[in-house]
């Protein structure tokens, strides 16, 4: 059995799209992900979206386009399996979970066939699969999923390779996710922001600009374990994201409600427009009290930690 780890983008999700900085760190919910062998064909249950496939059948369903191609990259087309998926990691909320599954998939079709992949590669066959959940993934989620830790991302726009450090913190620091539980999108919501940024040129120029500076600036204070500044900085991010078009109503909501439990910073992380977001406490107690809050606005919510 093996696993791919969900994320959660701290600075710059939209913007590592079009060749900008994104920090990100993987998280502790996964997808899972146990091969059966010697079954007739190849065959996938995915408990966590509910869909049982017999690959090669020809439908036009996602999973069966995700199948494609981990199973050209691996050449596994003849073998006899099947594949059952579960895991805890919200799906299409922001959090990763096409690229976590993709992840775990590659991952133990790696071990049960002796397949000796890197991490490179599984992190190419994650990119190329990505592109079954929308047409013009940045890579960032792919990355973080396979390599894990606090990641720096900056895509290559010109189809080189893409820049990546991890990040080492000298304290993790203590998030509160919260869910709307409004599924989104990722494709339509990157899809609306090149809309707008068509549309408004000058505008973006000025967010764009804004937004590498405060990458730049987060960076600093996350190595140094400045959560204060962290915490100021991600809500200029989500100031930023705001003006974009990606937040909402219920997003603003859960960013108000923990700056009003005393959260250092707010925002939503990944697509935007539902999904997810997360808070950034002070300490232990803090985080259940923002937990607690959430809760009782009808949301979900996790406790984690980042930089790890
Ligand atoms: C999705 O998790 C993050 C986006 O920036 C899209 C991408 O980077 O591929 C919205």
């Amino acid at each position: 059995m093996q696993l791919g780890y969900g994320k959660l983008i701290l600075f710059g999700e939209h913007f590592v799209v079009y060749g900008l900085p994104g920090i990100a760190s993987a998280i502790g919910l996964y997808t899972r992900c146990r091969l059966y062998p010697n079954e007739k064909g190849i065959t996938v249950n995915d408990r966590l979206t509910n869909k049982h496939i017999l690959v090669g059948k020809g439908n036009s369903d996602i999973l069966e386009q995700t199948m494609q191609i981990i199973l050209k990259e691996t050449a596994l087309e003849k073998k006899n399996f099947r594949l059952e998926i579960d895991g805890n990691i919200p799906i299409f909320g922001g959090l990763g979970s096409s690229a976590a599954l993709i992840v775990s998939i590659a991952r133990e079709l790696n071990r049960e066939f002796l397949l000796n992949l890197s991490d490179k590669k599984i992190n190419e066959i994650a990119f190329k699969a990505e592109h079954v959940f929308h047409s013009a993934p940045s890579g960032i989620d792919n990355t973080v999923s396979t390599f894990g830790g606090l990641v720096w991302f900056e895509k290559n726009l010109h189809g080189g390779k893409n820049k990546m450090e991890q990040l080492k913190m000298k304290k993790p620091l203590l998030v509160v996710i919260g869910n709307t539980r409004i599924i989104h999108d990722t494709g339509e919501a990157v899809k609306f922001v090149r809309a707008q940024k068509e549309k408004q040129p000058k505008k973006f120029e000025q967010i764009f600009g804004q937004a590498k500076e405060l990458a730049h600036e987060a960076k600093k204070e996350l190595i140094a374990g400045n959560g204060k500044k962290v915490g100021e900085l991600l809500n200029k991010n989500q100031g930023l994201l705001k003006q974009v078009g990606v937040s909402s109503k219920e997003l603003e909501l859960l960013c108000e409600t923990a700056l009003g439990a005393g959260a250092l910073g707010a925002k939503l992380t990944g697509a935007g427009m539902g999904g997810c977001m997360f808070a950034l406490a002070k300490n232990a107690e803090q985080q259940k009290k923002i937990a607690r809050e959430f809760e009782k606005e009808g949301f979900g919510s996790y406790i984690t930690k980042v930089g790890v």
